[in-house]
């Protein structure tokens, strides 16, 4: 589906903006902060150097399933896919064959590619399937039977693995089918998220024979054995993606669901395909920037927001003043996804949101003196507070023949809809939760959304996953991307702004202290207290403040700045690893 061409949005009440950039030597106590907080290992960062192949991603099992392939023969796109499978099995908080991924891909030959394995609706869906009494009922949209789309990974990492890789496709997932097997030692954060759930999950019988132990969940340094997704690993390693969309699976998920007051279908399985879509492309200070388009709004939106940001000189600007423009960029970009982003197949996506022109008409409605109220397309202001939990999973893979690779997978919340299919070890995704299923009305993340992005029968949710890949010279020089619902959009776009204007190193950017503004809340959300001085300046500015105690979590591989050699880095947020070899 082509995008139409944009209808420019009008912000009647924003002034006109004015050029008084001021040169200021503050960037330096960014660059100083982040390289303290990495040198004295208070956050905990994991990076490395190497030349044969890198990978970084949110668990060391999954980065040492990667490696191990890239060191027996394999390319990229392999190890990438035995990294997901392997994260589906020691981190199915985040991610797994039960929910989606996007993948984008850069070849040795050039070539680009995004596999777009989003969740699809059910054919029995309806736009109101979660109002009662005329209000959206969250509870029906992220536990349970009614929260599940078709899960996209499996045929993902399939489609990619076969059309791109090298390994044979049961080499890549037998290892994962035997760790699941023997079992792993659950981290302390993963017993965390557990013990959070735990209400939730112990609804349902089969999640509490996987999770708990003698009634309670598992707990850090316990060991998870899953012999039923073994038993699913290994029917997939010999059978492939058909056991799980045309055969055993789809037959007990269907039984599951009429059972349990579900809508998934054995046909609704049968007929999911994962799709190629064509990247998003824009340039960035000379850099080139690609970037996953819809169903995802992540590579709209930080496309949008370098292309505005390109209008001024960052690197030269105060603390205070990059904050506020970084901030403002972020309102504009959020006001336009919550009107406009939706599956392209259902919704016209305006191409124009990334265009050069569009974003210099919005960098023009920024003030460097003052907050500027962005007008809503005609939603109401939705407010919510309790959000901004980790989730989702993003993992990057480059290797010596110049394949690169940037993929974020996710089951949405932490263990999805909670729901295990009995039998299967399989968790399934709340991904449903990601339509907008009132329109004003906020989801779990807090955003809210339009007609563009209802619920529809075979529709894919809006996504904010944005698997990114940065290119010099038409080489690949970084992959990278983020988890976190919304706050990926932001992390990425940090990410780039420290690494590409600033000149942090890859630990550094990781650990820069990010804030998120997603236009709706009006908050300015921050990862740790500011300083004073610097609170005090948005605040005058006309930002409303908010710390924020929990944030995304991003994962990248990049080129060394004399191009010999990889570097990878982990969130220091989490517990995940780089290692090359
Ligand atoms: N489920 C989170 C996202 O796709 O944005």
């Amino acid at each position: 589906m082509l995008w139409s061409r944009i209808k420019m949005v009008v912000h009647p009440r924003t002034k006109f903006f004015r050029w008084t950039l001021t040169p200021c030597p503050s960037v330096w106590r960014w660059i100083v902060v982040a390289l303290l907080v990495v040198s004295f290992g208070w956050v905990g960062g994991v990076s490395a150097a190497d030349t044969r192949g890198m990978v970084s991603s949110g668990h060391p099992l999954a980065t040492a399933a990667g490696l191990d392939v890239l060191k027996s023969g394999g390319n990229a796109i392999d190890a990438a896919v035995a990294v997901g499978l392997t994260l589906g099995v020691v981190d199915v908080c985040n991610s797994g064959i039960g929910g989606g991924c996007l993948m984008l891909i850069h070849l040795a030959n050039g070539k680009l590619v995004a596999i777009d394995g989003r969740e699809t609706a059910p054919a029995a869906a309806t736009r109101d399937m979660f109002i009662r009494d005329g209000r959206a009922v969250p509870a029906l949209s992220q536990t349970g039977a009614l929260a599940s789309g078709v899960p996209g990974e499996l045929a993902a990492f399939e489609y990619a693995a076969k059309r791109f890789g090298k390994k044979q496709w049961r080499e890549l997932v037998q290892p994962a089918a035997d760790l699941a097997e023997q079992g792993f030692a659950l981290q302390r954060g993963y017993a965390a998220r557990l013990q959070a759930e735990a209400a939730d999950l112990a609804q349902f019988e089969a999640s509490r024979a996987v999770f708990f132990r003698e009634g309670r969940p598992l707990r850090g340094g316990e060991i998870l054995r899953q012999p039923d997704l073994a038993a699913t690993y290994r029917a997939i390693a010999e059978q492939g993606s058909r056991w799980f969309y045309r055969g055993p699976f789809a037959r007990a998920a269907e039984q599951w669901m009429r059972d349990n007051g579900g809508l998934l279908t054995a046909a609704d399985f049968a007929k999911y395909r994962c799709r190629i879509r064509e990247p998003i492309i824009t340039t960035y200070r000379g850099y080139t920037i690609i970037s996953f388009p819809p169903p995802s709004s992540g590579g709209v939106h930080v496309a949008q927001m370098l292309n505005i940001l390109e209008h001024f000189d960052l690197k030269a600007l105060d603390e205070a003043t990059r904050v506020h423009v970084l901030t403002e960029a972020m309102k504009l970009a959020f006001a336009d996804r919550a009107h406009w982003l939706g599956d392209p197949a259902f919704a016209r996506v305006p191409r124009g949101l990334v265009s050069k022109s569009y974003a210099a008409t919005l960098a023009g409605r920024i003030r460097l003196d003052r907050a500027t109220e962005v007008p809503t397309h005609g939603l109401p202001p939705n407010w919510r507070r309790d959000v901004f939990k980790k989730h989702t999973t993003h993992f990057s893979v480059a290797d010596a023949d110049n394949n690169w690779v940037a993929c974020t997978a996710t089951v949405n919340t932490s263990f999805g809809s909670k729901v295990v299919i009995p039998g299967t070890g399989v968790v399934l995704n709340n991904e449903m939760d990601d339509f907008s299923a009132q329109p004003g009305v906020a989801n779990y993340f807090g955003l809210v959304g339009a007609e563009a992005n209802a619920i529809a029968p075979g529709k894919r949710p809006l996504s904010s996953m944005s698997p990114t890949l940065v290119l010099r010279d038409g080489q690949p020089i970084l992959s990278l991307g983020a988890a976190g619902g919304p706050k990926i959009i932001t992390a990425v776009l940090l990410e780039l702004v420290c690494l590409l204007d600033l000149g942090f190193s890859p630990e550094a950017a990781l650990a820069a202290p990010r804030f998120h503004h997603q236009w709706s809340p009006a908050e300015l959300m921050f990862e740790r207290q500011l300083p004073e001085p610097l609170q005090a300046a948005l605040i005058e500015r006309g930002h409303r403040l908010r710390p924020l105690s929990s944030g995304s979590v991003s994962h990248l591989v990049a080129r060394s700045a004399d191009g010999r050699s990889f570097v990878g880095a982990a969130d220091p947020r989490s517990g995940g690893q780089a290692t090359g070899w």
